[in-house]
Protein backbone atom coordinates (compact mmCIF):
# COMPACT_ATOMS: atom_id res chain seq x y z
CA UNK A 1 0.00 0.00 0.00
CA UNK A 2 2.99 2.37 1.01
CA UNK A 3 4.97 1.18 -2.08
CA UNK A 4 2.07 2.49 -4.29
CA UNK A 5 1.45 5.67 -2.85
CA UNK A 6 5.00 6.16 -3.14
CA UNK A 7 5.01 5.62 -6.70
CA UNK A 8 1.93 7.52 -7.22
CA UNK A 9 3.47 10.56 -5.33
CA UNK A 10 6.75 9.96 -7.37
CA UNK A 11 4.52 9.60 -10.70
CA UNK A 12 2.88 12.69 -9.92
CA UNK A 13 6.28 14.74 -8.90
CA UNK A 14 7.31 13.64 -12.49
CA UNK A 15 4.53 14.67 -14.04
CA UNK A 16 5.10 18.51 -12.61
CA UNK A 17 8.76 18.89 -13.45
CA UNK A 18 8.77 17.40 -16.79
CA UNK A 19 7.09 20.39 -19.32
CA UNK A 20 4.01 18.41 -19.42
CA UNK A 21 2.23 19.84 -16.11
CA UNK A 22 0.05 17.70 -14.02
CA UNK A 23 -2.60 19.92 -15.09
CA UNK A 24 -1.80 19.39 -18.78
CA UNK A 25 -2.13 15.60 -18.45
CA UNK A 26 -5.18 15.76 -16.29
CA UNK A 27 -6.59 18.47 -19.26
CA UNK A 28 -4.92 15.54 -22.25
CA UNK A 29 -7.01 12.93 -20.46
CA UNK A 30 -10.00 14.66 -20.99
CA UNK A 31 -9.98 14.10 -24.31
CA UNK A 32 -11.88 17.13 -24.79
CA UNK A 33 -9.76 19.51 -23.59
CA UNK A 34 -6.66 18.56 -25.69
CA UNK A 35 -8.56 18.30 -29.12
CA UNK A 36 -10.45 21.04 -28.80
CA UNK A 37 -8.91 24.51 -29.85
CA UNK A 38 -7.71 24.75 -25.75
CA UNK A 39 -5.99 22.03 -26.35
CA UNK A 40 -4.04 23.12 -29.52
CA UNK A 41 -3.64 26.33 -27.83
CA UNK A 42 -2.11 24.62 -24.46
CA UNK A 43 0.15 22.19 -26.16
CA UNK A 44 1.23 25.08 -28.97
CA UNK A 45 3.13 27.11 -26.12
CA UNK A 46 4.86 23.76 -25.51
CA UNK A 47 5.73 23.14 -29.32
CA UNK A 48 9.38 22.15 -30.26
CA UNK A 49 11.32 24.62 -32.63
CA UNK A 50 10.42 24.51 -36.03
CA UNK A 51 12.97 22.41 -38.08
CA UNK A 52 15.90 23.69 -40.32
CA UNK A 53 15.03 23.37 -44.02
CA UNK A 54 17.07 24.46 -46.61
CA UNK A 55 16.08 26.84 -49.21
CA UNK A 56 18.79 25.70 -51.65
CA UNK A 57 16.81 22.31 -51.78
CA UNK A 58 12.98 22.76 -50.81
CA UNK A 59 11.33 20.24 -49.67
CA UNK A 60 8.69 18.43 -51.88
CA UNK A 61 5.72 17.72 -50.55
CA UNK A 62 3.06 16.02 -52.12
CA UNK A 63 -0.32 16.13 -50.78
CA UNK A 64 -4.01 14.66 -51.36
CA UNK A 65 -7.03 16.54 -50.84
CA UNK A 66 -5.29 19.67 -51.29
CA UNK A 67 -8.07 21.44 -52.25
CA UNK A 68 -9.84 21.79 -48.62
CA UNK A 69 -9.65 21.95 -45.04
CA UNK A 70 -6.80 20.63 -43.82
CA UNK A 71 -4.84 20.12 -46.64
CA UNK A 72 -4.85 23.29 -47.63
CA UNK A 73 -3.62 24.99 -45.50
CA UNK A 74 -1.11 22.72 -44.93
CA UNK A 75 -0.14 23.61 -48.43
CA UNK A 76 -0.13 27.03 -47.80
CA UNK A 77 1.74 26.83 -44.64
CA UNK A 78 4.56 24.56 -46.71
CA UNK A 79 4.86 27.38 -49.60
CA UNK A 80 4.96 30.13 -47.08
CA UNK A 81 8.11 28.08 -45.86
CA UNK A 82 9.72 27.61 -49.41
CA UNK A 83 8.60 24.10 -50.16
CA UNK A 84 7.63 22.95 -53.30
CA UNK A 85 4.25 21.52 -52.59
CA UNK A 86 2.17 19.48 -55.42
CA UNK A 87 -1.46 18.86 -55.01
CA UNK A 88 -3.43 15.82 -55.57
CA UNK A 89 -7.22 17.00 -55.78
CA UNK A 90 -10.36 14.14 -57.10
CA UNK A 91 -12.03 17.32 -58.49
CA UNK A 92 -10.57 19.80 -61.63
CA UNK A 93 -12.50 22.51 -61.21
CA UNK A 94 -12.20 22.59 -57.45
CA UNK A 95 -8.12 21.61 -57.70
CA UNK A 96 -7.78 24.48 -59.84
CA UNK A 97 -9.77 27.48 -57.68
CA UNK A 98 -7.35 26.28 -54.95
CA UNK A 99 -4.54 26.40 -57.08
CA UNK A 100 -5.12 29.79 -58.24
CA UNK A 101 -5.85 30.92 -55.08
CA UNK A 102 -2.37 29.76 -53.53
CA UNK A 103 -1.20 30.88 -57.01
CA UNK A 104 -2.37 34.76 -56.16
CA UNK A 105 -1.04 34.93 -52.70
CA UNK A 106 2.71 33.10 -53.53
CA UNK A 107 3.26 33.36 -56.96
CA UNK A 108 4.09 30.34 -57.55
CA UNK A 109 1.72 27.93 -58.73
CA UNK A 110 1.89 24.41 -56.82
CA UNK A 111 1.90 21.36 -59.40
CA UNK A 112 -1.96 19.60 -59.88
CA UNK A 113 -2.11 16.02 -60.17
CA UNK A 114 -5.90 14.87 -60.68
CA UNK A 115 -7.50 11.39 -59.04
CA UNK A 116 -9.79 10.04 -57.52
CA UNK A 117 -8.14 7.99 -54.01
CA UNK A 118 -10.64 4.89 -54.50
CA UNK A 119 -10.06 4.70 -58.17
CA UNK A 120 -6.56 2.71 -58.53
CA UNK A 121 -6.67 3.33 -62.44
CA UNK A 122 -6.36 7.35 -61.69
CA UNK A 123 -3.90 6.37 -59.23
CA UNK A 124 -1.99 4.54 -61.47
CA UNK A 125 -1.60 7.47 -64.39
CA UNK A 126 -0.89 10.26 -61.64
CA UNK A 127 1.78 8.01 -59.85
CA UNK A 128 3.26 7.50 -63.89
CA UNK A 129 3.17 10.85 -64.40
CA UNK A 130 4.78 11.76 -61.21
CA UNK A 131 7.20 8.75 -61.53
CA UNK A 132 8.15 9.90 -64.98
CA UNK A 133 8.82 13.62 -64.06
CA UNK A 134 11.40 12.70 -61.87
CA UNK A 135 13.01 10.24 -63.70
CA UNK A 136 13.53 12.95 -66.45
CA UNK A 137 14.00 15.65 -63.84
CA UNK A 138 11.33 17.66 -64.49
CA UNK A 139 10.12 17.31 -60.98
CA UNK A 140 12.31 16.58 -57.92
CA UNK A 141 11.42 13.70 -56.15
CA UNK A 142 8.72 13.87 -53.67
CA UNK A 143 10.16 13.86 -50.35
CA UNK A 144 7.24 13.56 -48.05
CA UNK A 145 3.72 12.22 -49.03
CA UNK A 146 0.95 13.02 -47.07
CA UNK A 147 -1.93 10.65 -47.44
CA UNK A 148 -4.77 14.03 -46.00
CA UNK A 149 -7.52 13.05 -48.45
CA UNK A 150 -10.40 11.92 -46.39
CA UNK A 151 -14.54 11.83 -45.93
CA UNK A 152 -16.80 10.49 -43.07
CA UNK A 153 -20.00 9.17 -45.22
CA UNK A 154 -23.84 10.05 -44.02
CA UNK A 155 -24.41 6.82 -45.74
CA UNK A 156 -23.21 3.43 -47.38
CA UNK A 157 -21.51 3.37 -50.37
CA UNK A 158 -19.15 1.19 -52.11
CA UNK A 159 -16.07 1.94 -54.59
CA UNK A 160 -15.05 0.56 -57.71
CA UNK A 161 -12.85 -1.87 -55.84
CA UNK A 162 -15.69 -3.19 -54.21
CA UNK A 163 -14.64 -1.92 -51.03
CA UNK A 164 -16.76 0.43 -48.34
CA UNK A 165 -15.70 4.15 -48.91
CA UNK A 166 -14.06 4.54 -46.00
CA UNK A 167 -11.72 1.51 -46.78
CA UNK A 168 -11.50 2.72 -49.76
CA UNK A 169 -10.21 6.00 -49.73
CA UNK A 170 -8.16 5.85 -46.36
CA UNK A 171 -6.18 2.47 -47.18
CA UNK A 172 -6.60 0.95 -50.17
CA UNK A 173 -6.38 3.70 -52.61
CA UNK A 174 -3.16 5.02 -50.35
CA UNK A 175 -1.66 1.87 -50.30
CA UNK A 176 -1.78 1.34 -54.60
CA UNK A 177 -0.59 5.42 -54.54
CA UNK A 178 2.65 4.97 -52.47
CA UNK A 179 3.82 1.38 -53.88
CA UNK A 180 3.41 2.75 -57.48
CA UNK A 181 4.74 6.41 -56.35
CA UNK A 182 7.99 4.49 -54.66
CA UNK A 183 10.54 5.36 -57.80
CA UNK A 184 9.26 8.89 -57.73
CA UNK A 185 10.08 9.08 -53.49
CA UNK A 186 13.40 10.31 -52.51
CA UNK A 187 15.99 8.56 -50.88
CA UNK A 188 15.03 9.24 -47.17
CA UNK A 189 10.75 10.25 -47.60
CA UNK A 190 8.32 10.50 -45.62
CA UNK A 191 4.85 9.25 -45.31
CA UNK A 192 2.12 10.57 -43.26
CA UNK A 193 -1.22 9.27 -42.79
CA UNK A 194 -3.77 11.97 -41.88
CA UNK A 195 -5.36 9.87 -39.41
CA UNK A 196 -8.53 11.19 -36.55
CA UNK A 197 -8.50 10.45 -32.66
CA UNK A 198 -11.78 8.80 -33.26
CA UNK A 199 -9.91 5.81 -33.93
CA UNK A 200 -8.88 5.61 -29.95
CA UNK A 201 -12.68 4.01 -30.11
CA UNK A 202 -12.35 1.64 -32.98
CA UNK A 203 -10.41 -1.95 -32.76
CA UNK A 204 -8.11 -2.82 -35.65
CA UNK A 205 -11.11 -5.21 -37.18
CA UNK A 206 -10.28 -5.55 -40.89
CA UNK A 207 -13.16 -8.68 -40.92
CA UNK A 208 -16.04 -6.07 -40.05
CA UNK A 209 -14.47 -3.32 -42.29
CA UNK A 210 -14.65 -6.27 -44.92
CA UNK A 211 -18.27 -7.45 -43.90
CA UNK A 212 -19.42 -3.67 -44.57
CA UNK A 213 -19.87 -4.05 -48.09
CA UNK A 214 -22.30 -6.77 -48.18
CA UNK A 215 -24.20 -5.50 -45.23
CA UNK A 216 -27.86 -4.17 -45.29
CA UNK A 217 -27.03 -0.31 -45.61
CA UNK A 218 -29.35 -0.06 -43.05
CA UNK A 219 -27.14 -1.12 -40.39
CA UNK A 220 -24.24 0.45 -41.48
CA UNK A 221 -22.94 3.13 -39.08
CA UNK A 222 -20.74 5.69 -41.11
CA UNK A 223 -18.97 7.08 -37.70
CA UNK A 224 -17.90 4.13 -36.62
CA UNK A 225 -16.82 2.93 -40.44
CA UNK A 226 -14.67 5.92 -40.10
CA UNK A 227 -13.03 5.40 -37.05
CA UNK A 228 -11.76 1.76 -37.91
CA UNK A 229 -10.70 2.65 -41.20
CA UNK A 230 -8.85 5.51 -39.34
CA UNK A 231 -7.27 3.25 -36.63
CA UNK A 232 -6.33 0.92 -39.58
CA UNK A 233 -4.14 3.48 -41.18
CA UNK A 234 -2.34 4.12 -37.28
CA UNK A 235 -1.30 0.19 -37.81
CA UNK A 236 -0.65 0.28 -41.53
CA UNK A 237 1.76 3.63 -40.75
CA UNK A 238 3.51 0.95 -38.35
CA UNK A 239 3.41 -2.17 -40.42
CA UNK A 240 4.43 -0.30 -43.78
CA UNK A 241 7.47 1.54 -41.47
CA UNK A 242 9.03 -1.63 -40.65
CA UNK A 243 8.37 -3.52 -43.68
CA UNK A 244 10.19 -0.75 -45.61
CA UNK A 245 13.01 -0.89 -42.83
CA UNK A 246 13.13 -4.51 -43.26
CA UNK A 247 14.38 -3.44 -46.78
CA UNK A 248 16.56 -1.26 -45.64
CA UNK A 249 14.72 1.63 -46.95
CA UNK A 250 15.53 4.96 -45.41
CA UNK A 251 11.67 5.75 -46.04
CA UNK A 252 9.49 6.76 -42.58
CA UNK A 253 5.96 6.31 -42.16
CA UNK A 254 4.02 8.25 -39.98
CA UNK A 255 0.66 8.91 -38.61
CA UNK A 256 -0.93 11.72 -37.07
CA UNK A 257 -4.46 13.78 -35.75
CA UNK A 258 -5.42 16.68 -36.28
CA UNK A 259 -7.70 17.02 -33.11
CA UNK A 260 -11.03 18.27 -33.44
CA UNK A 261 -10.91 21.48 -36.79
CA UNK A 262 -13.95 23.15 -38.29
CA UNK A 263 -13.72 22.22 -42.09
CA UNK A 264 -15.96 21.85 -44.74
CA UNK A 265 -15.52 18.04 -43.95
CA UNK A 266 -16.96 18.48 -40.27
CA UNK A 267 -19.46 20.76 -41.14
CA UNK A 268 -20.82 18.68 -44.35
CA UNK A 269 -20.54 15.49 -41.94
CA UNK A 270 -21.24 16.52 -38.35
CA UNK A 271 -23.43 19.26 -38.40
CA UNK A 272 -24.48 18.87 -34.71
CA UNK A 273 -20.80 17.90 -33.58
CA UNK A 274 -19.98 21.54 -35.69
CA UNK A 275 -22.65 23.63 -34.42
CA UNK A 276 -22.47 22.47 -30.59
CA UNK A 277 -18.76 22.99 -30.98
CA UNK A 278 -18.45 26.87 -32.20
CA UNK A 279 -15.60 28.30 -31.30
CA UNK A 280 -14.13 25.46 -29.77
CA UNK A 281 -13.05 24.44 -32.80
CA UNK A 282 -9.48 24.52 -34.27
CA UNK A 283 -9.08 26.34 -37.89
CA UNK A 284 -7.95 24.86 -40.94
CA UNK A 285 -4.69 26.43 -40.33
CA UNK A 286 -4.28 25.29 -36.77
CA UNK A 287 -5.11 21.44 -37.89
CA UNK A 288 -2.62 21.34 -40.43
CA UNK A 289 0.17 23.21 -38.41
CA UNK A 290 1.77 20.17 -36.44
CA UNK A 291 1.58 18.16 -39.80
CA UNK A 292 3.47 21.09 -41.28
CA UNK A 293 6.02 20.95 -38.56
CA UNK A 294 6.14 16.84 -39.07
CA UNK A 295 6.93 17.04 -43.01
CA UNK A 296 9.72 18.91 -42.01
CA UNK A 297 11.55 16.84 -39.54
CA UNK A 298 14.87 14.99 -39.71
CA UNK A 299 14.68 11.47 -40.99
CA UNK A 300 13.30 9.16 -37.85
CA UNK A 301 13.85 5.92 -37.00
CA UNK A 302 10.50 5.15 -35.60
CA UNK A 303 6.94 5.08 -36.81
CA UNK A 304 4.76 7.50 -34.30
CA UNK A 305 1.19 8.11 -33.98
CA UNK A 306 1.59 12.09 -33.44
CA UNK A 307 -0.73 14.91 -32.05
CA UNK A 308 -0.02 18.34 -31.69
CA UNK A 309 3.81 18.36 -32.08
CA UNK A 310 4.21 14.80 -29.88
CA UNK A 311 4.22 11.09 -30.10
CA UNK A 312 1.47 9.85 -28.42
CA UNK A 313 0.37 6.22 -27.75
CA UNK A 314 -2.30 5.55 -30.00
CA UNK A 315 -3.68 2.47 -27.78
CA UNK A 316 -6.59 3.20 -25.06
CA UNK A 317 -5.47 1.28 -21.69
CA UNK A 318 -2.38 -0.62 -23.80
CA UNK A 319 -5.02 -2.46 -25.44
CA UNK A 320 -3.19 -3.80 -28.56
CA UNK A 321 -3.93 -5.10 -31.89
CA UNK A 322 -3.11 -8.90 -31.88
CA UNK A 323 -0.59 -10.00 -35.11
CA UNK A 324 -3.47 -11.92 -36.61
CA UNK A 325 -5.37 -8.59 -37.62
CA UNK A 326 -2.27 -7.37 -38.37
CA UNK A 327 -1.24 -9.55 -41.03
CA UNK A 328 -5.16 -9.60 -42.23
CA UNK A 329 -5.13 -5.39 -42.34
CA UNK A 330 -1.70 -6.29 -44.59
CA UNK A 331 -3.89 -8.85 -46.71
CA UNK A 332 -7.08 -6.80 -47.28
CA UNK A 333 -4.93 -3.45 -48.47
CA UNK A 334 -2.84 -5.57 -50.47
CA UNK A 335 -5.20 -7.10 -52.14
CA UNK A 336 -7.93 -4.54 -52.46
CA UNK A 337 -5.13 -2.67 -53.94
CA UNK A 338 -4.25 -5.59 -56.65
CA UNK A 339 -0.44 -5.81 -55.42
CA UNK A 340 1.33 -8.70 -54.19
CA UNK A 341 2.25 -9.23 -50.57
CA UNK A 342 5.57 -8.54 -51.08
CA UNK A 343 5.29 -5.15 -52.92
CA UNK A 344 7.66 -3.77 -50.49
N1 LIG B 1 -11.61 18.13 -39.50
C1 LIG B 1 -11.40 17.34 -38.47
O1 LIG B 1 -11.82 17.62 -37.33
C2 LIG B 1 -10.63 16.07 -38.66
C3 LIG B 1 -10.40 15.29 -37.51
C4 LIG B 1 -9.69 14.12 -37.65
C5 LIG B 1 -9.19 13.75 -38.88
N2 LIG B 1 -9.43 14.52 -39.99
C6 LIG B 1 -8.90 14.05 -41.27
O2 LIG B 1 -8.25 15.11 -41.94
C7 LIG B 1 -8.32 14.88 -43.35
C8 LIG B 1 -8.78 16.14 -44.03
O3 LIG B 1 -10.13 16.38 -43.66
P1 LIG B 1 -10.81 17.83 -43.56
O4 LIG B 1 -11.45 17.91 -42.25
O5 LIG B 1 -9.84 18.86 -43.99
O6 LIG B 1 -12.00 17.64 -44.61
P2 LIG B 1 -12.35 18.35 -46.00
O7 LIG B 1 -12.29 19.81 -45.87
O8 LIG B 1 -13.63 17.72 -46.42
O9 LIG B 1 -11.18 17.86 -46.94
C9 LIG B 1 -11.11 16.55 -47.39
C10 LIG B 1 -10.33 16.50 -48.67
O10 LIG B 1 -10.26 15.12 -49.11
C11 LIG B 1 -10.71 15.07 -50.45
N3 LIG B 1 -11.29 13.79 -50.78
C12 LIG B 1 -12.34 13.15 -50.22
N4 LIG B 1 -12.60 12.01 -50.87
C13 LIG B 1 -11.68 11.92 -51.86
C14 LIG B 1 -11.42 10.99 -52.88
N5 LIG B 1 -12.19 9.90 -53.03
N6 LIG B 1 -10.40 11.20 -53.72
C15 LIG B 1 -9.62 12.29 -53.61
N7 LIG B 1 -9.82 13.23 -52.67
C16 LIG B 1 -10.84 13.05 -51.82
C17 LIG B 1 -11.74 16.18 -50.57
O11 LIG B 1 -11.98 16.50 -51.93
P3 LIG B 1 -13.35 17.24 -52.38
O12 LIG B 1 -13.22 18.66 -51.95
O13 LIG B 1 -13.33 17.05 -53.84
O14 LIG B 1 -14.46 16.52 -51.70
C18 LIG B 1 -11.03 17.29 -49.80
O15 LIG B 1 -10.04 17.88 -50.61
C19 LIG B 1 -9.22 13.68 -43.56
O16 LIG B 1 -8.46 12.53 -43.76
C20 LIG B 1 -9.98 13.58 -42.25
O17 LIG B 1 -10.39 12.28 -41.97
C21 LIG B 1 -10.15 15.68 -39.89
Amino acid sequence: MQATAQSSAQILADLKQSSRSFKDWLLDSSIYYSFDLSGFLRHQRLAPQFPNISLEHPKHILITGANSGIGYALCDLLLDRGCQVSMLCRSHERGQKAQQKLMDKHGISPKLYIADITNLNAIDSVATQICTEVASNRQTAIDCLVHNAGLLPNSLSITSTGHELTVGAHLIGPTRLTAKLMDGLAHQARIIFMSSGGMYFAPLDPKQMLAYQDENSKAYDGVFAYALSKRAQVELAQLLHKKLSLHNKQIDVQSIHPGWVDTPGVQGSLAKFHERMQGKLRDSYQGALPAEWLCCLPPLQDSSFWFDWAPRSPYLLGKRPKQFQKDALWTMVCTGANLPFDWV
